[in-house]
């Protein structure tokens, strides 16, 4: 495995056994607590179809919150729910790495951000974390895009780190990539509409690669860490088998690139993003 070689010709890098199996069981059964402790008053659905991307007040004001988002086939028209509450949600988004101690642990590592150092991202930032349920029978397919669309930065810095908390395979919806596809041009972004609301700016026209002829698959066994650079084209499958497939992820950016305030997400003055180090790292600079 040649990290840094393989990011910079595919535009994505493969670490198998990066998360202890314990670390994954636990960052697992905090989601379940979470999910538990969850009083659906406003319900959000998350889908990558545009023009149903949700952009109310709630996704909008998730980005220094812990907020759970349902799948949208658990909802039936009346907004009652089709399946059990656990088996409800896409996902839980957008700030578990800095409000949730389950998941603070989990991301500020110093192994994480060695990779991160490894890649070439300079200043990392840690701005953006979700847990990802893909459940069973339900969860939906996530439409071929480039991070960079939903968090810019001038330069383009984003960088996500996808851990795979269970297996992922073609079955239950991995993860499909365009190898060397972050060399292409950044094709829209998704910004807050003055008048409210969000939008898509288009930039390019090229084509996104079509899946799943033009992406190969990456099915990983729980505990890998995939490396995402936000450029690259990727998409994942619906999962229409009995078996979820649970991933966390976090977006860091570059300290030293602007990141403009019609991103969707914005933080709270109170809650300032922070740096990726570990806690060994965090120790020496006190
Ligand atoms: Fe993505």
């Amino acid at each position: 495995m040649h990290l840094a070689r393989d990011f910079e010709r595919d535009g994505f890098a493969v670490i198998e056994g990066f998360a202890s199996p314990r670390a994954c069981a636990k960052a697992r059964d905090r989601a379940e607590e979470i999910v538990e402790k969850f009083e659906p008053s406003h319900r959000t659905v998350f889908t990558t179809n545009e023009q149903e991307r949700v952009s109310d007040d709630l996704f909008l004001s998730s980005g220094d919150r812990v907020v759970c988002f349902f799948e949208e086939e658990a909802l039936a028209a009346d907004g009652t729910l089709t399946v059990p509450k656990e088996r409800s949600i896409n996902k839980i988004g957008h700030a578990l790495h800095d409000l949730d101690p389950v998941f603070e642990r989990f991301s500020y590592t110093d192994e994480l951000a060695d990779v991160s150092t490894a890649i070439g991202l300079s200043d990392p930032l840690a701005l953006q974390s979700m847990y990802i349920f893909k459940q069973p029978s339900i969860g939906g397919e996530v439409g071929c895009h480039q991070d960079a669309t939903f968090l810019w930065t001038d330069p383009v810095t984003v960088v996500g780190f996808w851990f795979a908390l269970e297996d992922a395979t073609l079955e239950n919806g991995c993860l499909w990539a365009a190898p060397g596809g972050h060399r292409g041009p950044l094709r829209k972004v998704f910004k807050r509409a003055p008048g409210g609301g969000t939008e898509f700016e288009e930039l390019d026209t090229t084509p996104l690669p079509q899946p799943p002829e033009e992406l190969v698959p990456l099915p990983v066994s729980e505990g890998t860490l995939v490396v995402l650079h936000g450029l690259l084209p990727h998409w994942s499958d619906a999962n229409r088998s009995p078996h979820s497939r649970h991933a966390y992820s976090l977006h860091c950016i570059s300290a030293a690139a602007r990141y403009p305030s019609w991103n969707w997400l914005q933080r709270g003055p109170t809650m300032p993003l922070r740096p990726l180090v570990g806690p060994a790292a965090r120790a020496g600079v006190r």
